[in-house]
């Protein structure tokens, strides 16, 4: 008992100190779990269905303990190496099956998205969204609902009409990194902005802007409490959820993100709604599938697409640059398919995307070669099924492990090096960074065309390598990789010189020329009524 007593107050103390003890924190509540529910060792074994093979597990707490303190990606694609393509263990009672293969995870998750469409409960990560953040929601009439209004503003064709915002915010990055090697500061304001103007009207002009703080912010702890094994821990115990508020810090702490992430959200909703120009709030609150739901739940709408878009276009941004400054022949070989394609006297266009073959392979073997979302987002099926001889269980949690499929070497030879060329040489290569079936993000065509233009740009532009620091060459640690459920480079140093005069020129010329208000680029979006309706 004093031990207990000692463990809660070593809790309470790291919980004040500060938030970045939260994974000490949760370790001590696995212990602490651990030690209560140990003796419960006589709990019924799980039914002997014929599931793929997979590391056994321990009673109560199934196989979690081989997750915490290690990294899980490492874990899992041991796991894969043992026992096959696909693995089963278990987060406590909670059964799990981990595909490791693209072609396998298409079967299951999109031809068979009519019962493969749902996800596990994300109780926490719910609770800090209020409910209503989409892409952690289970398949439902809310799900769909959200998803229509989404869609109308992301399908390929609305996406094309964003062109014009994404021209000038280009030119803003171009012309911001002729006077400083601060890209980061400078890819933040570009995907905010993209996000943030589409959204609600509202462009961040400067890189001082405190938005993409703010929403790198409130993204970290729902995607911790998703990705973080110390967290599903408390979620399979939901008797932990009615320890009283002291005993159990994570609730009063989940509950003020919620608090600051509906703020956030309600306060920009209101700002777009009151625009008089066209944008995301707007569009939803005149659809039919928006005038069905609260305010604050269409607020959440387009607040989960800001959460969502912000992020996943800096993360494939950095991405991108990290693989470049270790590559360096990569790039010189993009700016040659660039001089020849586009020339010197003009910036790469929309219209030269189909013509730069060698670039659309750079931004995939990133994807492939560090996947942002390295398990996807998990999906659950919602009815019994058959697969390969396999029972699979209805409420059974589906990981596509992009991870794992990335790195299949018999597919992807060499897979830990970054090879641009392998695309090239085979042009029926497949992979999925954006997810599988009903699922699949809808935000892929808007994050591709806005990566793509940028990247172009910047590689015509620009020689991109490492910084020096008094006369010495900082190096970049490649697999310096932030994981929560995505998986993000650590910011990183580069230097960026202009390559030629002229090119400085035109990039001064243009970034004058283009306008810059974003009432007028979001009136030229607005669609013709009969389209959106
Ligand atoms: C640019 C790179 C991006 C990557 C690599 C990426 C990746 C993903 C992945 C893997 C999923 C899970 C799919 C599944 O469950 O099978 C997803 C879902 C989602 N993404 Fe993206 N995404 C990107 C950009 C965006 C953008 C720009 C937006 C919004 C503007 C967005 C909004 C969403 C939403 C709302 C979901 C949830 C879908 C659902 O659960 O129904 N994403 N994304
Ligand atoms: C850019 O890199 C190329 C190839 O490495 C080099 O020849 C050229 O001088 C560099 N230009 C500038 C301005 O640094």
């Amino acid at each position: 008992m004093a031990y207990t007593s000692n463990l809660l107050q070593e809790m309470a103390d790291m919980w004040s100190a500060s938030p970045e003890s939260l994974l000490n924190l949760h370790l001590f509540i696995a212990i602490f779990i651990f030690s209560i529910f140990i003796a419960y060792t006589l709990v019924p074994k799980p039914k002997n269905l014929n599931l793929p093979a997979g590391p056994k597990p321990l009673p109560i707490i199934g196989n979690v303990h081989q997750m915490l303190n290690q990294r899980p990606i490492q874990v899992m694609h041991k796991w894969h190496q043992d026992y096959g393509t696909m693995v089963s263990f278990r987060y406590g009672q909670q059964l799990a099956i981990s595909v490791g293969s693209f072609d396998i995870a298409q079967d299951l998750l999109a031809k068979r998205g009519a019962i493969y469409s749902s996800r596990p409960e994300f109780i926490i990560a719910s609770g800090m969204t209020s409910g209503f953040n989409s892409a952690i929601m289970p398949y439902s009439r809310r799900w769909q609902n959200q998803h229509r209004i989404m869609s109308s503003v992301l399908d390929s064709s609305a996406v094309n009409r964003y062109r014009g915002l994404e021209d000038m915010e280009s030119k803003q990055t171009l012309v911001e990194l002729l006077s400083t090697d601060d890209f980061e500061a400078s890819i933040r304001r570009y995907a905010g902005s993209i996000v943030m103007t589409l959204g609600y009207g509202i462009r961040l002009e400067g890189t001082d802007n405190e938005i993409p703080a703010k929403l790198l912010e409130i993204n970290a702890h729902p995607f911790d409490a998703i990705g973080n094994s110390y967290y599903r821990v408390m979620e399979l115990f939901p008797i932990l959820d009615k320890l009283p508020g002291f005993l159990a810090p994570w609730k009063q702490f989940a509950a003020d993100v919620e608090r600051q992430t509906t703020e956030f959200h309600m306060k920009h909703f209101e700002i777009g709604k009151a625009a008089s120009t066209w944008n995301w709030a707007q569009n939803a609150l005149h659809s039919n599938a928006g005038s069905r739901i609260s305010s604050k739940e269409l607020a959440y709408v387009i607040g989960t697409l800001q959460q969502a878009g912000f992020e996943a276009i800096l993360t494939v941004l950095r991405l991108i640059i990290k693989a470049i400054v270790l590559h360096p022949h990569c790039l010189a070989e993009a700016q040659r398919e660039l001089d020849r394609v586009v020339g010197p006297d003009r910036l790469p266009s929309f219209e030269d995307i189909p013509h730069l073959p060698y670039i659309n392979a750079m931004l995939n073997e990133a994807m492939r070669w560090q996947p942002p979302t390295p398990f996807g987002i998990p999906h659950a099926t919602t009815e019994d099924d058959e697969y390969m001889g396999y029972h699979i269980p209805s409420g059974t949690v589906i990981i596509p492990n992009i991870w794992v499929m990335s790195f299949n070497p018999e597919i992807f030879p060499d897979p830990d090096e970054f090879k641009p060329e392998r695309w090239i040489q085979n042009p029926e290569l497949e992979h999925s960074p954006f997810g599988f079936g009903r699922r699949i993000c809808p935000g892929r065509h808007l994050g591709w065309n806005s990566i793509f233009i940028l990247m172009a740009r910047l590689m015509w532009a620009y020689n991109i390598t490492h910084a020096y620091k008094d006369g010495k060459r900082i190096e970049i640690d490649p697999w310096a990789i932030k994981l929560t459920f995505t998986a993000a480079t650590v910011p990183f140093m580069a230097s960026f010189q202009v390559r030629s005069p002229k090119k400085q020129e035109i990039i001064e010329r243009d970034w004058e020329n283009v306008c810059k208000d974003p009432a007028q680029i979001l009136e030229q979006i607005r669609p013709k009524e009969e389209v959106w309706g």
